[in-house]
């Protein structure tokens, strides 16, 4: 390891098209109470664009917080569970975009921990010496894959994108900690089998073959154990107790699986970012829009100690400890902005309810709630 990766740029992109709760009332049978009670969520956003188009807005911010231009970067790594496309990689399509022509990308997948991964990928390539200035992504359309007819996953999920820029730091600044981990054999409990090769080539899509496979509660106890216990691990490696801890930015996935780890940890609510309430679960681009909303806040103090915490499908785990630099404000500003969208959030989730309404015995004319 010769030297520190640290954040010198940050950005989100949040679509500008809301799913409240009372929408969801008017597609399913739930209620604004429960889903706050049982997830801390309160509405989500749903995009009218694709994966790069989010990513871009948050990676634009991002360099502009940096000061940098895209041409500085020489890696660009995406993480994302919805690409747009297989190949080209989500990272080569935005390195198109920017003009980051000096870069290497590349994407990663490991669900909802894609985001402490990533850092992981392209924070060892900088402290191996194999990258200087990295911008890294977590950007997701989640909604595409969503069958909103069922209650017991339509509700949890949300779109968008954020970004940092990583550079080598000073020895006491940037990434001081990693753990990383996996369990294959409970990936069982969650399973999103659209977008891969299994199954036959057929013209037409099978709503069965495309089915999110959702085990709740089984996710919810691993999730709880596992996130304590990685937190563990990386202060242990960072030389850091609980106590030393200023902020957790955990993975956005449901408000009371952060409340129980925390509390496991015993490190007080207080010094825990949340914004699940109006973003939900984003997967990979959850932490990074919690972490440029607390920044943003004025919850990340020049020296702090952050630490980043995700759990997912895979099943897999992570953790980064991180000391943040004397820095807590943008060296400049993007005015680049996703083109507006004129359509109701009715009208982006008709796709998904006219594909999935034959598994629930609905027809097209089910698909937008009447007025
Ligand atoms: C999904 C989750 C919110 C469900 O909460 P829960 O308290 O475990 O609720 P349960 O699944 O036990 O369901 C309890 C009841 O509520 C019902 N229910 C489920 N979704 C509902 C909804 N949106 N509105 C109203 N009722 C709902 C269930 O049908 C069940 O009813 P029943 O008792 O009559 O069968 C919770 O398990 C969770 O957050 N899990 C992990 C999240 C996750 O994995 N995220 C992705 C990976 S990071």
């Amino acid at each position: 390891m010769t030297a520190r990766a640290a954040i010198t740029g940050w950005g989100k992109c949040t679509p500008p098209v809301k799913l409240t709760n009372a929408d969801l009332e008017r597609l399913v049978d739930t209620s604004d109470e429960w889903i706050i009670d049982r997830t801390g969520i309160r509405e989500r956003r749903v995009s009218h664009v694709e994966v790069v188009d989010m990513a871009e807005v948050a990676a634009r911010q991002a360099l502009a917080a940096a000061g940098l231009a895209p041409t500085d970067l020489d890696l660009v790594v995406v993480s994302t569970m919805s690409p747009e496309i297989v190949c080209p990689s989500s990272a080569c399509l935005l390195q198109e975009r920017l003009g980051a022509v000096n870069a290497a990308g590349f994407d990663v997948n490991a669900a909802c921990s894609g985001w402490v991964y990533g850092t992981a990928a392209a924070a060892s390539m900088i402290a191996a010496g194999a990258a200087g200035r990295a911008l890294l992504v977590g950007a997701e359309k989640l909604h595409w894959m969503i069958d909103y007819w069922d209650r017991s996953t339509c509700v949890l999920f949300g779109d968008g994108a954020g970004a940092v820029v990583l550079e080598p730091a000073a020895d006491d600044e940037g990434v001081l900690g990693i753990d990383l981990g996996a369990d294959g054999k409970a990936g069982r409990t969650m399973v999103i089998p659209t977008m891969g090769t299994r199954g036959s080539l057929t013209a037409e899509r099978n709503p069965y073959d495309h089915y999110f496979h959702f085990e709740g509660q089984a996710v919810f106890k691993i999730a709880v154990k596992g996130m304590e216990a990685s937190v563990l691990r990386v202060l242990d490696r960072a030389g850091l107790a609980p106590e030393d801890v200023d902020l957790v930015v955990p993975h956005q996935a449901n408000k009371r699986i952060v409340d129980a780890v925390v509390k496991r940890l015993g490190i007080d609510p207080g010094r825990v970012m949340i914004n699940i309430d109006t973003h939900a679960n984003t997967a990979a681009a959850s932490i990074p829009m919690a972490l440029n909303d607390a920044v943003d806040q004025g919850r990340v103090a020049p020296g702090a100690v952050i630490v980043q915490t995700a759990f997912g499908g895979g099943v897999t785990w992570g953790s980064t400890a991180i000391r943040w630099g004397e820095r807590t404000e943008p060296l400049g500003h993007s005015d680049f902005e996703l083109p507006p969208c004129d359509k109701s959030v009715f009208e982006l989730l008709r796709a998904s309810r006219e594909f999935f309404g034959p598994m629930h015995g609905k027809t097209n004319a089910d698909a937008v709630p009447p007025e």
